[in-house]
């Protein structure tokens, strides 16, 4: 039996923080606004925008929204980020993705600035992570490792398996780990023997987008589970990238769905635009 790694309640301990530094940051004169550009009208992408406009408000910063129309062109689009680029009072720039098909996302990312990139998706701010100089780190893969750091998880000299190898959270998230002197381990679609590997792991991540993907025979005994799957079925029931009973039985710690890894995103979110402001 697991115990529960609690995202919503760790996650409101940082923004806690949080709030305070904005407040002694104010003090001194400084002031903080994220602008956030969403194209389109993708309900899940309208929620996660409005949670972060939320959660900006209530640790003291500003925020900006800029919702543009589905037939917005790419260069209406390239024209605002670089107007908010030259903006003095915008800290922070966040293009909510996915964007419409007919506008490149690689070309949206690079256009935003490194320097107000609080989503860390710039190449620049990826290049900084994996040569470990400063910049901003992807928020999702930042959160895991503070809910391990704040749950008393050791990663020095520990195996994390990582199961996905996207860009928001596979990739950072190794590198992250390096960081951390744990040893390090990607997998993916092509992966031989994914569940013998899996079983190697004392740290298990899991980010398939695949709905229950991994069950408990992929669990090491007394493993840590960490579930960045989020899949809706058709009564609105929320389910992670794990069979969350049977990986319960087997791990050690592990993260639900909801209330897991998710809240942690919004919180290193803030993190990065405190982290602006100061900048
Ligand atoms: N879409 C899904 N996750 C994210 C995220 O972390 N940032 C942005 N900008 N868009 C997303």
């Amino acid at each position: 039996m697991a115990t529960i790694i609690d995202g919503k309640k760790i996650s409101a301990e940082i923004k806690e923080e949080l709030k305070e530094k904005v407040e002694q940051l104010k003090e001194a004169g400084a002031e903080g606004t994220l602008a956030v550009i969403q194209v389109g009208d993708d309900p899940a992408s309208g929620v996660y925008v409005r949670n972060k406009k939320k959660a900006c408000a209530y640790i003291g910063l500003h925020s900006q929204s800029f919702e543009l129309p589905e037939e917005t062109t790419q260069k209406e689009l390239l024209d605002l980020i670089e107007r908010l680029n030259r903006d003095d009072a915008v800290n922070g720039i966040l293009v909510q993705l996915p964007v419409p098909a007919h506008i490149d996302e690689k070309t949206v990312i690079n256009a935003i600035s490194p320097d107000k990139d609080v989503d860390g998706f710039h190449p620049q701010s990826v290049g900084s992570l994996t040569i470990g100089q400063p910049g901003f780190v992807s928020c999702t893969p930042a959160g895991i490792i503070e809910l391990l750091k704040r749950s008393g998880v050791e990663m020095d000299g520990k195996h994390c398996v990582i199961v996905g190898r996207s860009n928001i959270v596979g990739k950072p998230m190794a590198l992250l780990m390096l960081r951390e002197n744990a040893t390090v381990t990607v997998a993916h679609s092509h992966t031989r023997q994914l569940q013998e590997l899996c079983r190697t792991a004392d740290i298990l991540i899991v980010a398939v987008g695949r709905k229950e993907f991994i069950t408990g025979d992929y669990v090491r005994p007394g493993a840590v589970v960490i579930d960045v799957g989020i899949h809706r079925d058709e009564d609105n029931h929320l389910f992670g990238d794990v069979k969350y009973d049977e990986a319960f039985e087997k791990a050690s710690m592990i993260t639900p769905v909801p209330g897991g890894v998710g809240p942690m995103t919004i919180a290193m979110l803030m993190h990065n635009c405190v982290e602006a402001m100061t900048r």
